[in-house]
């Protein structure tokens, strides 16, 4: 998405450095842009914890996480000049006086460049202290400059509407819209870029992408995992607000959205907003009908034994959180109209796979009358991880002497293109370093989809519902199928 802007010098600021995210995906993704040549020539990670620890001992921590995170193998050359960047600084994210000490330490830092860099900062925390150190930045001019300094906020953005329109009414106090940098990770991965490049990089596809040729569209996200160490968030959150408002709901209006005049940001934008105002509300009394929660019982997810959700460290024996939800979307716009949009995503489930399936109609009228029995729709399989392919499904004669169809596949795999692909985060802070926006959500994007998935999840808080209700290692509750199969479709 980046390729006409510059790289300016810049300092790197993230809250929450010795946390999970900043260990697992920034350290990494960072390494990985230094490596390959894609961070700016003067740059500085300035890495904030309360802790008093030595630089030393910081950098030998995030060295340590590297070689177990880390896309590229760690070498003692190109450690010895990325480790040269980064700085730890004890900071307390409540103290007006730790934000004076650290705008002194990015004043001396941008003594090291001879000018001033752009400050791009990181809150890698919980959302509970973006207020404040959103506040503290303001009041001690930190983020002074709106055309330099950037902020990157991981999700949640709020839990519901009203709290997201609150948060965005506040970052605004501080921040110009153009500034902020909100993440939903999935935008970052390949294969959901590589939607954009294969609707509107090719004239074949675009004139059948509408309801008169397609019957469905499905989009999955499966996990294997479940809520490991993060059983007290989950709690409070449920994968209808930890995946559905954000990841799958991006993932939907990229496959819906309609031809952007260009790949400005705002231009891309605006076509998502649009999708997500087009999406079908639903009323209270529709939502069983539309969609369907679960959460895991105990089973065996590839070949180990797993807890049930309810047993996991942190959640309640009693706990009303969903870990499976499944929501059918109609878009009440000209290109879509009566096409089912089914999503679903779960923990625990069978297999790790994220995909999209687009479901072409049926044939009006089948030539081959003796092999209609055998004849399937066209189907186009976008396989987001672990695999990354896109594979268009079809009908072709079988060799032989008789005529006999039968399902092929064609298969573009990205990684016989390219083995070593980026990660999200390398994507993502690569284009926040360069000041484009088209991968972040804007506010009126975070706000259109809680509001879409607003009626739901009213329901769902305020109904008890009767868990567990699926076996770890599966696919999810019984509900799941019926609510395709009400139409006649199936989960692929
Ligand atoms: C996060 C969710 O946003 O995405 C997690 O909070 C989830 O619950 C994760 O596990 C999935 O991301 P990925 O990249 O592993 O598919």
């Amino acid at each position: 998405m980046t390729e006409n802007k510059a790289l300016h010098p810049t300092t790197i600021i993230i809250f929450g450095a010795t946390g999970d995210l900043a260990k697992r995906k920034l350290f990494p993704a960072f390494y990985n842009l230094y490596i390959d040549g894609r961070m700016p020539k003067g740059f500085n990670i300035v890495a904030l914890g309360r802790a008093d620890n030595t630089n030393e001992y910081f950098k030998n921590y995030i060295k340590e996480n590297l070689e177990n995170f880390s896309r590229k193998k760690i070498t003692s050359e190109d450690w010895a000049g990325f480790q040269a960047h980064i700085t730890y600084f004890q900071h307390q994210l409540d103290e007006e006086s730790s934000y004076k000490n650290l705008h002194q330490k990015l004043k001396e830092l941008d003594t090291v460049y001879g000018t001033r860099g752009n400050r791009l900062f990181y809150l890698s925390i919980g959302p509970n202290f973006v207020s404040t150190i959103s506040n503290h930045i303001k009041n001690t001019s930190l983020a002074s400059d709106p055309k330099r300094d950037r902020i990157i906020i991981e999700k949640p953005f709020g839990h519901d509407k009203q709290s997201a329109i609150e948060l965005n009414g506040l970052l605004a106090e501080t921040f110009e819209e153009e500034q902020i940098y909100r993440i939903d990770h999935y935008l970052g991965k390949e294969t959901v870029q590589n939607i954009l490049a294969f609707r509107f990089g090719n004239s074949i596809f675009e004139p059948l992408w509408d309801h008169k040729y397609i019957e469905s569209v499905q989009i999955t996200v499966a996990e294997e995992v479940g809520v490991e160490t993060r059983g007290s968030f989950y709690e409070q959150t449920g994968a209808l607000r930890d995946m559905i408002q954000n990841h799958l709901l991006q993932i939907l209006c990229m496959v819906a959205m309609e031809p952007p005049a260009s790949l400005e940001s705002g231009e891309i934008r605006d076509r998502k907003v649009d999708v997500l105002k087009s999406i079908r509300r639903i009323s209270e009394d529709q939502v069983d009908h539309y969609a369907v929660r679960g959460q895991y019982g105990k089973g065996v997810v590839n070949g180990v034994q797993a807890k049930a959700y309810r047993q996991e460290e942190g959640i309640a024996e009693d706990s009303n959180t969903e870990t499976f939800a499944a929501v059918k979307f109609y878009l009440d716009n000209e290109r879509w109209q009566d096409v089912p949009f089914y999503v679903r995503t779960g923990k625990k489930m069978k297999e790790k796979h994220s995909y999209i399936t687009i479901q072409f109609k049926p044939l009006p009228h089948s030539t081959f009358s003796e092999s209609s029995q055998q004849l399937s729709a066209n189907r186009l399989i976008i396989n987001i991880q672990p695999l990354m392919d896109i594979r268009l499904q079809f009908m072709a004669k079988k060799p032989g002497l008789s005529l006999v169809l039968k399902p092929v596949e064609m298969i573009f795999d990205n990684f016989a293109c390219q083995e070593d692909t980026p990660e999200a985060y390398e994507t993502l802070l690569l284009d926040a370093l360069l000041g484009d926006l088209t991968l972040f959500m804007r506010s009126d994007q975070v706000e259109e989809a809680w509001d879409v998935v607003k009626t739901i999840q009213e329901a769902w808080q305020d109904g008890k519902a009767s868990f567990p209700n699926y076996e770890a290692g599966g696919w999810g509750p019984q509900e799941s199928i019926a609510l395709v199969e009400r139409q006649g479709h199936s989960w692929v």
